[in-house]
């Protein structure tokens, strides 16, 4: 779906995820971090603020976490969780789920996690965002992907560009804990949100390109229940026109 703008495309995947919880009030969502999903988060924000939408009986699983960082660490996607969407709307602490970035016991915590996910009946929305580099997640492109949670190295480029969050660039962690590539393929939809020219490349290739390890989102072609919403910017790869492109 090709949207006006980045406005246009929080306001789309918001409304997929309002539509799911009014479907299903005891919905599971798998949740993402990154710059591109806050305004979507604040449209939940809003549309709760307004009487709209209840929380308390939303399950969330995110995606990933930087190792080394605790949940009070202002740039853990712990605390971007709860400063963005969770402290704002009725959801129950009970009911969210997110890999920790400090843990005793590696295995253990995986293994936790990945039964959660299992005993709520898995995900029906996953939410994405996308890096530069194709990452999903953090799944990094590899000879290989990984389907169950673990942990990565992260590569170059997504320190480079998640250094914006941070003072300075030696700050970014360079592991982190991510929900593997079979764990998304499992979510019964998923919704990919992108805006602006920087991802323009990474959107070409996750639609049009070749599914490859080297460029993980292009896995996504393979995914039965797929919405891709991006603004005219990151739309401008774009070759193909196909039946199934929505311009609004
Ligand atoms: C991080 C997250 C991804 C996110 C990506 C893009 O690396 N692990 O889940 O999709 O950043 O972030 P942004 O939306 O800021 O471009």
């Amino acid at each position: 779906m090709i949207m006006d703008n980045y406005d246009q495309v929080s306001l789309r995947g918001a409304e997929e995820i309002l539509n799911q919880i009014k479907k299903k009030p005891d919905s599971v969502l798998g949740l993402a971090t990154g710059g591109t999903p806050i305004g979507l988060y604040e449209k939940l924000v809003q549309s709760y603020q307004s009487g709209n939408v209840d929380f308390s009986s939303v399950t969330t699983f995110n995606l990933d976490e930087y190792i080394g960082l605790p949940a009070e660490h202002p740039q853990s996607y712990s605390y971007f969780m709860w400063n963005h969407l969770f402290s704002k709307v009725n959801i129950q602490k009970r009911n969210v789920h997110i890999l920790p970035g400090v843990f005793n016991n590696e295995q253990e915590m995986i293994t936790r996690f990945e039964k959660k996910l299992i005993d709520c009946g898995g995900i029906d929305i996953q939410l994405l965002g996308i890096g530069t580099n194709g990452h999903i997640g953090f799944n990094e492109p590899s000879d290989h992907l990984t389907v169950g949670t673990h942990i990565v190295e992260l590569a170059y480029e997504t320190v480079t560009s998640n250094s914006r969050f941070f003072n300075r660039i030696d700050d970014v962690p360079t592991k982190a804990i991510t929900m593997g590539m079979g764990s998304i393929m499992n979510a019964k939809k998923i919704i990919l949100l992108a805006n602006g020219k920087s991802k323009a490349e990474a959107i070409n290739k996750t639609i049009e390109g070749k599914v490859s390890t080297d460029f993980p989102a292009s896995f996504l072609q393979l995914h039965p229940n797929v919405q891709i919403i991006v603004d005219r910017d990151a739309a401008s790869f774009l070759v193909e026109k196909g039946a199934n492109r929505i311009s609004v």
